[in-house]
């Protein structure tokens, strides 16, 4: 039998006498009870079938804790070697996944604590001085998320990469541009594409300035009030790399706005990528027919042998939804809390990590069908080309004749109009007809306003969509990807 399966039966067998001689929950905190827990609380308040999430993180936050009381002096160098011995064993156990996690012991902390005592003896009922779980399961947490946000940062620049990359593979491609989603002018697809690298690279900036305030360390503020005990956390902060001490003990242990901030992040992040995912379901459409993906970033129907369905984009648009509800769970349960802990705070865990799986399972994905999208470019050029897309054109060239934009925008209006009750477009109408209209105008006034022309020549403004312009979005773009990492956070 491996080692490890036979160290996690010996500690399930632990476990299983353990409940027997020490039946509640209280087992390391029998004192002010005398009944075990009755099962209805019991269910309702064992929160081990999620913080076991946490396990990881708790012990390292035990490990910084244990070396702080015994350079304070609250405890021996030998029982300090002990205690990191037996905290060391069980982070194996965790990272390995042998630790059996006991829900009648209710949380993450009671069970590494109880954990603790069985492998290294009285010494074990040390740790927890000068500490609650209130202040620890803070701890926890900005620990867990300062690690996922890491992750997750590196996933969002490679998708923002990945869509840099596409841009630059378009090359000058023209699209149809939408307002309304009618056809409004052309636009380079470049340009579309960087229009959500640059609603990322806000997101990305959103969860790096939440960087200082998740770098706050809460313990020394005890259940609420501090402690009593002469410690000095500072030497938490350092060793965990915190950069700054939670200023107000009641503050620090009932506060999960480091959680709102990452999860409006989240959030937002989501609507970004729930619109992207919903541009590219549309382009693959044969409406429009401007995309198609690889088969491995689509399914078929079980039903329909034909179909090839841009699932992936459809999930990242569907879940984006549920990151939304955690952020509003979250609100919520902190709206009516008064000062200090509460034991509601129990329920901001859930939220926080169906939202970090969430995103640790779109984000790779997005980056994936960004990367495999094959842009129709003929087809996006015929429909750019659309014979009333140089209308705004023609209105700017009679505003440099002279014209009021007002009179020039009813001119061509009318022109537009009188095509489309014939079934014809701008580009359709004849120089009589087009004189009609405006003196100023004739056919070869339109045939000027070539869909090159319009690219290239003009859109030049500030954030347009020339191929002028574009690039040196795209450059400032490289630069900037570029100089993040080699940055990086944390
Ligand atoms: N599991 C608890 C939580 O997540 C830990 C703190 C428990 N504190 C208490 N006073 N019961 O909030």
């Amino acid at each position: 039998m491996p080692d490890d399966q036979a160290a996690k039966i010996a500690k399930s067998k632990k476990t299983e006498k353990a409940k027997l001689e020490e039946p509640d929950s209280g087992a390391l905190l029998k004192g002010r009870l005398s009944e075990a827990p009755d099962p209805a609380l019991l269910k309702a308040s064992a929160s081990i079938d999620f913080d076991y999430k946490l396990a990881a993180y708790d012990v390292k936050g035990s490990m910084a804790h244990a070396k702080m009381l015994e350079k304070s002096g609250l405890i021996s160098h030998d029982d300090l070697n002990k205690i990191l011995a037996g905290l060391k064993t069980i982070l194996s156990e965790i990272l390995e996944g042998r630790f059996t996690f006991d829900p009648l012991l209710e949380d993450v902390h009671m069970n590494v604590e109880k954990a603790l005592t069985d492998l290294i003896g009285p010494v074990g009922a040390k740790l927890h001085a000068a500490r609650s779980r209130n202040d620890q399961v803070v701890l926890d947490e900005r620990l867990f998320l300062r690690e996922k946000s890491q992750i997750i940062g590196r996933e969002l620049r490679n998708l923002r990469e990945a869509l840099l990359i596409k841009s630059e593979e378009c090359g000058l491609a023209p699209m149809p541009g939408y307002t309304h989603l009618q056809r409004a002018q052309p636009v380079l697809l470049a340009h579309h594409l960087m229009a959500y690298y640059q609603m990322l690279s806000r997101d990305q900036q959103r969860l790096n300035q939440t960087k200082e305030r998740l770098l706050i360390m809460p313990l020394g503020s005890g259940a609420l009030a501090g402690t009593g005990l002469p410690i000095e956390p500072q030497g938490v902060a350092d060793d965990l790399e915190f950069t700054s001490l939670a200023p107000n003990s009641l503050d620090a242990v009932s506060s999960r706005d480091f959680l709102l901030e990452f999860l409006s992040f989240s959030a937002i992040l989501m609507v970004n990528m729930s619109r992207l995912a919903e541009d590219i379901v549309l382009w693959c459409t044969s409406e429009f027919n401007f995309a198609t993906l690889p088969d491995s970033l689509t399914t078929t129907s079980s039903m329909m042998p034909q179909k090839k369905n841009p699932d992936g984009a459809e999930l990242i648009r569907g879940k984006a939804g549920r990151t939304f509800g955690n952020l509003m769970t979250l609100l919520t349960t902190l709206k009516g809390l008064p000062l200090s802990y509460n034991r509601d705070l129990q329920e901001d865990k859930e939220p926080l990590f169906d939202t970090v799986e969430t995103l640790e399972t779109v984000l790779p994905l997005a980056s994936k069908l960004v990367c495999g999208l094959i842009f129709n470019l003929p087809r996006l050029r015929e429909a750019a080309n659309d014979g009333n897309a140089l209308a705004t054109d023609l209105a700017e060239r009679l505003v440099l004749k002279g014209v009021a934009f007002r009179k020039a925008h009813e001119i061509v209006g009318s022109l537009a109009a009188f095509a489309a009750e014939n079934g014809q477009s701008l580009r359709d109408l004849s120089d009589k007809q087009l004189k009609a209209a405006s003196n100023l105008i004739n056919r070869a006034l339109i045939d000027e306003l070539t869909l090159e022309l319009n690219l290239q020549a003009r859109r030049t403004s500030p954030g347009g969509t020339s191929p002028e312009t574009t690039r040196r979005q795209m450059a400032k773009a490289w630069d900037r990807l570029r100089q993040e990492k080699l940055d990086g956070w944390l």
